[in-house]
């Protein structure tokens, strides 16, 4: 059974819909993450899972129970924001205390999962200084930790680490898989940036305009999105998108003609493919250099590791592809592509990946 499960939730602001009709089941222990484009809801709909923002239509369930009627105190899950949220006044410990003595832990208790959280988060130091005695970081680790003391049936995070710098970033990110394996809790996690969603989502839910797009592992959003608006949301680069002159078949197989007259011959069931106005899906790192496809290289991203080339067709379409770190490549230069078709996809009119 689902441990968190939504289901037809719909919210409106005034006469604007922000969540439209929305079912999702997260099984228990899952680091879910809502990923989506600013303003598609996402905020709106972890405030409504907190209690923070009533329910429209709709009904919410968590571990077997209806929670959408609850008050936020009651329905055992513990938020963490963006902006950390901590009271100013108070000490690092009277911060992660706060709530558990409004709740009348004793105070035994409150020490000792104080003591814990701070062990874990290595925060052990900081526990006699204010909020204003600390740097960014720390200021989330306390946030994180005043969660984790309510021992919560769920965590639900919003876009805690976007005010971090980027070293720091990357290695909460880090913190957050280490603690989501040794607590046992679900966690929702909410973010725009999808790194943060392939890294440590265990699922990830692709929202877009109110509604789920796809709900998939990291690599199944990856290798399969369903939508073109998944396909170009995940992935830095994005992927490519290239209008196709037309489409034939060999060996069952769909095969694009790309403007120039040079195929692309798929994995795709020709069977699948049912109107005209395709576009062919290709990420960098499958479009390669050799053979192929004349291009011209417009810019190029030196990565240290690897080289991103933005190159374009003779018909003005272009791509980015992968090159080593060390190419010696300059602007202007001409080059030649192949696009390896076992990894490219096809989106029809409607926006929907053609799938075999
Ligand atoms: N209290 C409110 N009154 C009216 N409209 C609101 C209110 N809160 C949010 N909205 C609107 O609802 C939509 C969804 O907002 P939400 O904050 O959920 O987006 P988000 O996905 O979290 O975006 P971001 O990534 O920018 O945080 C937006 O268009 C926003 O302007
Ligand atoms: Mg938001």
């Amino acid at each position: 059974m689902a441990e968190l499960s939504l289901r037809n939730v719909s919210k409106q602001f005034g006469t604007v819909e922000v969540i439209r009709d929305l079912s999702l089941d997260i099984p228990s222990g899952e680091f879910a993450v809502f990923l989506g484009p600013s303003g598609c809801g996402k905020s709106t709909l972890l405030r409504m899972i907190a209690g923070l923002e009533a329910v429209g239509r709709g009904e919410i369930h968590l571990g077997g129970t209806r929670i959408d009627t609850m008050a936020p105190g009651d329905r055992g899950v513990a938020m963490v924001f963006q902006h950390y949220a901590l009271y100013p006044h108070m000490t690092v410990r009277e911060n992660m205390a706060f709530g558990l003595r409004n709740i009348g832990t004793p105070q035994a208790e409150i020490d000792r999962k104080i003591a814990d959280a701070a062990e874990m988060l290595e925060i052990g130091e900081l526990l006699a200084r204010k909020p204003t005695q600390l740097s960014g970081g720390q200021r989330q680790r306390v946030a994180i930790g005043r969660a984790i003391v309510k021992q919560p049936r769920a965590f639900l995070f919003d876009e805690p680490l976007s005010n971090l710098d980027a070293a720091l970033r990357s290695r909460t990110r880090i913190e957050l898989a280490r603690l989501h394996q040794r607590v046992s809790s679900t966690m929702i996690f909410v973010t725009h940036d999808q790194v943060e969603a392939m890294t440590m989502a265990t699922r990830i839910v692709v929202m877009n305009q109110g509604r789920i797009e796809q709900v998939g592992t990291p690599m199944e959003i990856y290798q399969r999105p369903r939508t073109r608006f998944v396909a170009g949301f995940i992935g830095a680069p994005a992927m490519n998108f290239l209008t196709i002159a037309g489409v034939t078949e060999r060996g069952g197989m769909a095969v694009a003609r790309l403007p120039d007259g040079s195929e692309v011959a798929t994995v795709i069931p020709i069977a699948a493919v049912s109107s005209g106005g395709l576009t062919l899906g290709v990420r960098a790192e499958h479009v390669l250099p050799g053979g192929g496809a004349a291009a011209k290289v417009d810019v190029i991203e030196r990565l240290g590791e690897r080289t991103l080339v933005y190159a374009n067709f003779a018909d003005g379409s272009s791509v980015v592809y992968d090159e080593p770190g060390d190419v010696r490549l300059s602007v202007g230069d001409s080059v030649a592509l192949t696009i390896d078709g076992t990894a490219a996809h096809l989106f029809g009119p409607d926006g929907f990946a053609l799938h075999g």
